[in-house]
């Protein structure tokens, strides 16, 4: 076997105590798969007395991540800090300046910084690999930029924020409001220190990004994602949807159309019985379309210690073996800058309102939309207890999201509608 493949591992919690132990625990297998050792030199994190359940006696241990990327001793740079800027992207700079290889678990990282880190390390002829700041366990960065390399990607789409979909479907499940489950989920530790990262589609919009810069050639575009989050979320849109044969998820769409690049994190209505609506709880989905494989659906756990660190241990192996490509899967320089076209695919759409108990109100909602080339595919009144505001529901035909935007805006002059309506998308998928 040739020389070991040395790690410095910054970050020691969830998922860096994770690597650390499949490190050890799978070091011969590893070796084997990667016709060398792999070697952990040298370990950073903040409270060096922390007992992480592992044992760190036979690393060097660094303060700094910094001090520990620009080891001698350290060939790939291991960064499991986390957050967007600071430690993480200090570090990841110092390591990609001494040119060395940077496996990172960081969307906030990448989402933001990761066209200027990738144009730093190909000119020297390091990596970044970073499999794992995509739904977690789930390959789907090595199934675009490898497995379908040769097609032309059509659509990228997923659930990436397992918290998200775990609260969809405990209201589902339980007949919760939003309120509550959120509540539970706090309590439980599922969400993030902010938790508008998961529940404000940020974290999810994060994954959307990078994939779509690999599938589409583009520079990474997080500003450029339409993002909504789950907070406007009804029991009663659940159930309404339930009742139509659909499920509502937070899901990405990235798709490359007439006129440019559409990325949208959003919640959307699914038929319950695809592939997206099926998927419960906390796990994650990932569906490609690509113009010779057609469609592949991957699903798999989004997060946690094993599933993460198995990707980032996956990242290690490949550069060990020598497997190395450009960080979104061709030339950073190459990479064009996307035109984003918002929403730019029509698709029939939810709408709930409420609709105050007056004769002629649904004929005028019906007018505004018609004004605004909405038409109308159902429309219904369900039961109510209130007896000012009627719920109403209308399921458009295909439209576009500015189209019925300009509807909703001229809802405020018909003096009938109360409150703000609830538009959901209906996703083909
Ligand atoms: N957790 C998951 O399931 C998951 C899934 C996919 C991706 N990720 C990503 O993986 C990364 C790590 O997440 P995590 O859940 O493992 O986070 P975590 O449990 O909060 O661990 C962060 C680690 O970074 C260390 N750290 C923080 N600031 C530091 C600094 N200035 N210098 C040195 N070390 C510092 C902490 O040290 P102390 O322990 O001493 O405080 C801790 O060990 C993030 O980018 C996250 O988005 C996580």
């Amino acid at each position: 076997m040739t020389d070991p493949l040395r790690l410095g591992i910054a970050g020691l919690g969830t998922v860096g105590a994770g690597v650390v132990e499949i490190a050890t625990r799978h070091h011969n297998l590893i070796a084997h798969r990667a016709g060398r050792p792999i070697a952990i030199s040298a370990v950073s994190a903040r409270a060096r007395s922390r007992d992480r359940g592992i044992d760190l006696s036979a690393y060097a241990w660094e303060d700094d991540p910094v001090a520990l990327a620009r080891r001698d001793d350290v060939d790939v740079f291991v960064e499991l800090i986390g957050g967007e800027n600071g430690a993480a992207l200090e570090a990841t700079e110092a390591a990609l300046a001494a040119g060395k290889d940077v496996v990172t678990a960081n969307k906030a990282m990448l989402a933001r910084h990761g066209q200027r880190l990738a144009e730093t390390a190909e000119p020297k002829g390091a990596a970044i690999r970073f499999e794992a700041a995509v739904a977690g366990g789930i390959p789907v960065v090595k199934a675009l930029t490898e497995g379908l390399a040769a097609n032309e990607i059509t659509r990228v789409m997923g659930v990436m924020n397992g918290t998200c979909n775990y609260i969809l479907t405990r209201m589902e499940e339980a007949g919760l409001p939003y309120e509550e489950v959120f509540a539970e989920a706090d309590a439980l530790g599922y969400l993030e220190a902010d938790p508008n990262l998961d529940v404000g589609g940020i974290d999810a919009g994060h994954k959307l990004s990078l994939l779509a810069a690999i599938a589409f050639g583009t520079k990474v575009s997080f500003d450029a994602v339409e993002l909504e989050g789950i907070g406007r979320i009804e029991i009663e849109d659940i159930r309404q949807a339930a009742d139509m044969g659909f499920r509502i998820k937070l899901l990405g769409v990235a798709r490359m159309t007439g006129r440019g690049l559409e990325q949208r994190m959003s919640p959307c209505l699914v038929p319950a019985d695809s592939p997206l609506g099926q998927l419960q709880g906390g796990t994650n989905m990932v569906v490609i379309e690509g113009d010779s494989v057609g469609q592949i659906v991957l699903r798999g756990p989004g997060a946690g210690r094993g599933p993460t660190a198995s990707a980032v241990m996956a990242d290690v192996i490949d550069l060990a073996r020598g497997f190395r490509h450009s960080t979104f899967g061709r030339p950073a320089t190459s990479l064009s800058d996307p035109v984003s076209a918002r929403a730019a695919a029509p698709a029939p759409y939810y709408l709930r309102l409420q609709l105050q108990d007056k004769p002629g109100a649904l004929a005028k909602v019906a007018a505004v939309l018609g004004e605004a080339g909405v038409s109308i595919d159902r429309m219904r009144q369900y039961g109510h207890a209130d007896a000012s505001a009627a719920p109403v529901l209308i399921v458009t035909h295909k439209t576009t999201r500015d189209a019925l935007d300009h509807a909703t805006r001229g809802f405020a002059a018909t003096g009938v509608v109360v409150g703000q309506p609830v538009a959901i998308r209906i996703e083909a998928v």
